[in-house]
């Protein structure tokens, strides 16, 4: 799991790491990244030893600057150039594990890298981070799930904001808007983000992840739906005990 070329994937203490490895390019997202990271992503969901990932990305300058730009070139156009993104559903599978994911953030998170921080469901950026969605830019709309996780992050009308003008925001902003939980200074990120995974990894793995599904699952359920899931969310947990 450790011969890829466009991140580094490293466990430690029931803690996954994973770092976006292109610092020469901003750490923009291509294809090998997308398969890398798809593998990753199994890896981290099947993995028992795994309780909580971070995410973060390589050099001083950016957790992600978005697709690889590159690719949009030598692609007929950038719609193909995303045709060929959706061949591997990284987005559901990072949707789809149940153990908390962290984004630890600093530089530029756009676009795609926006919608990586998103996927995570705790975010702590430094005071240098900006983040932003480029794609109306660039004639397309996010397809990494961004316009239904960035409305269920910020409010309605902030998310279209940020995607219809293409503003950029930063740390502090983000901060107000609730799309990050903390800002950290630079050279304390990992550490302040690990202390945090800690935290959650000191707890019992099935509860944490029954705690997550009850949330982030419930959320899109109505009231009464949600509440029946948090009840049998909590049965499987008193029936576990009693065997
Ligand atoms: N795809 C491919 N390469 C990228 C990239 C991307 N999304 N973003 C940055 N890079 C590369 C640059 O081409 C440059 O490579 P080079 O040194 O070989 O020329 C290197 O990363 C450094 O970027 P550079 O543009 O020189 O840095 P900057 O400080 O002048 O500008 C940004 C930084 C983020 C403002 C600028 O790189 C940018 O606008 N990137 C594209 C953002 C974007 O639109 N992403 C797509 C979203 S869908």
């Amino acid at each position: 799991m450790s011969n890829f070329e466009t991140i580094i994937y490293q466990k430690q203490n029931n803690i996954g790491y994973v770092t976006l490895n292109r610092p020469q390019a901003l750490n923009a997202y291509n294809i090998q990244m997308r398969d890398e990271l798809y593998q990753v992503l199994g890896a981290i969901k099947d993995d028992s030893e795994v309780r909580v990932a971070i995410f973060a990305g390589a050099g001083e300058r950016a957790f992600c600057a978005g697709a690889d730009l590159t690719e949009f070139l030598t692609a007929p156009s950038p719609t193909v150039a995303r045709q060929v993104r959706w061949e591997r559903d990284v987005w559901g599978l990072f949707l789809s594990i149940d153990k908390p994911l962290i984004a630890a953030l600093h530089g530029y998170v756009l676009g795609d890298g926006l919608e990586i921080a998103l996927c995570c469901d705790l975010r702590l950026a430094s005071e240098d981070t900006q983040f932003g969605m480029p794609e109306p830019g660039l004639g397309i709309i996010p397809a990494a799930g961004g316009t239904q996780t960035l409305p269920r992050t910020v409010s309605k009308a902030k998310a279209l904001e940020i995607l219809l003008t293409g503003r950029w925001i930063k740390a502090e902003e983000a901060l107000r808007l609730k799309l990050i939980n903390q800002v950290v200074c630079r050279k304390e990120l990992l550490s302040e983000t690990k202390k945090l995974a800690d935290k959650i990894v000191a707890h019992d793995p099935t509860v944490v992840s029954y705690a997550k599904q009850a949330i982030t699952r419930g959320l899109d359920l109505s009231l009464e739906q949600g509440l029946g899931l948090e009840a049998r969310l909590g049965s499987l947990i008193t029936s576990s005990r009693q065997r």
